[in-house]
């Protein structure tokens, strides 16, 4: 095929050199370098005669959008969450969707555990205090927080990336496991964690730690509000690693200032990267900039993972983690 014959693909984040690399010999690349996400009607425009987009977490991916290129077949994702891809307008308009789960797991769950411990050992709360200079002498309680061996670990959403941490809670730390999930673990799997299952009222109640990694969605908006933190112990912490909108943040500020929970780690904002002032306003708070996969390894392997899909999905090939394989079988 010459080269003025090849599908044409739009590339919508800045990226490792060398997996825009990957792309080129089989694709005119558009590359665009840059770190700011786009607005839906940069990305269409951008997208006209693209057959397929490789794109962030952040990238809406709609019936409109889709509407408006219809040359696209294919979409690749190098994030595993896909909230801002409306897979079943995708399926709907024979567009290809893939997401990166698996290659990032390990590393997230790493993270989502150092956030945890971080929070509940107030690591960060600490060193702002030193920075400051306010270190003056030793105390019998100074920045004393709760223990993480042997505590409940109550994580919400258990999947790849909830039961990896589990496995850190149970096997490294001999924490007691519960969570809760849209549906229930199969007996084998939840005796392999020594996990057990709880509604996630009874979960909330009984946590020390309680851990959050379930997608965004309509049903997951708001999952942990005012009601729900007032169901958590005044000892207990909460970590979100998950997506910004499942944890009520202007919620969850008050009741870290009221102290009706002790502390928050959080990756994830409502509205990110702006976030809701309150929650600068309270000092027992762990906050990091959504970072939970980001090691060097694991971003190269999410992004890779997408160019291996965005490969397969238009020259024929099966993409490995497709979220809509029905269509590549429509396509015969
Ligand atoms: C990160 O949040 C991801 O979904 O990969």
């Amino acid at each position: 095929m010459s080269a003025d014959q090849r599908p044409r693909v739009f590339v919508a984040r800045r990226l490792f050199p060398e997996v825009v690399d990957r792309l080129r010999p089989h694709f005119e690349v558009d590359y665009r370098e840059a770190d700011d996400p786009m607005t839906a009607e940069a990305l269409m425009a951008r997208l006209q005669g693209c057959a397929g987009a490789l794109i962030a977490g952040t990238e809406p991916i709609n019936a409109p959008l889709l509407d408006a290129c219809p040359q696209l077949r294919a979409v690749c994702s190098m994030a595993v969450g896909f909230n801002n891809i409306d897979v079943p307008a995708c399926t709907a308009h024979g567009v290809l969707a893939t997401n990166a789960p698996g290659v990032l797991t390990e590393t997230t769950a790493d993270f989502g555990f150092a956030l945890m411990m971080a929070t509940a050992r107030r690591i960060t709360e600490s060193e702002h205090w030193l920075r400051a200079g306010r270190w003056l002498h030793w105390s019998v309680d100074l920045f004393a927080g709760s223990d993480v061996h042997g505590a409940t670990l109550g994580i919400i959403g258990m999947g790849r990336i909830g039961q990896a941490i589990a496995r850190r809670g149970a096997l490294g730390f001999g924490m007691k496991v519960a969570y809760h999930n849209r549906s229930r673990l199969p007996a084998e799997e939840e005796a392999a964690l020594g996990a057990r299952y709880l509604g996630l009222h009874e979960l909330l109640r009984e946590v020390d730690h309680l851990v959050i990694v379930v997608p965004y969605s309509q049903q997951t908006h708001h999952l942990i509000g005012a009601a729900e933190l007032d169901l958590m112990k005044p000892t207990a912490t909460l970590t979100n690693i998950a997506r910004g909108g499942v944890v009520d943040d202007a919620a969850l500020a008050q009741a870290l200032k009221a102290r009706r929970i002790a502390a928050a780690g959080l990756d994830v904002f409502e509205g990110e990267p702006q976030l809701n002032p309150a929650l600068l306003e309270v000092p027992n708070i762990v906050l990091t900039p959504h970072i939970a996969s980001a090691s060097l390894p694991t971003r190269r392997a999410m992004a890779d993972l997408a160019a291996t899909n965005l490969i397969a999905a238009l020259t024929g090939g099966a993409p490995p983690t497709a979220l809509n394989p029905e269509v590549l079988e429509r396509r015969g």
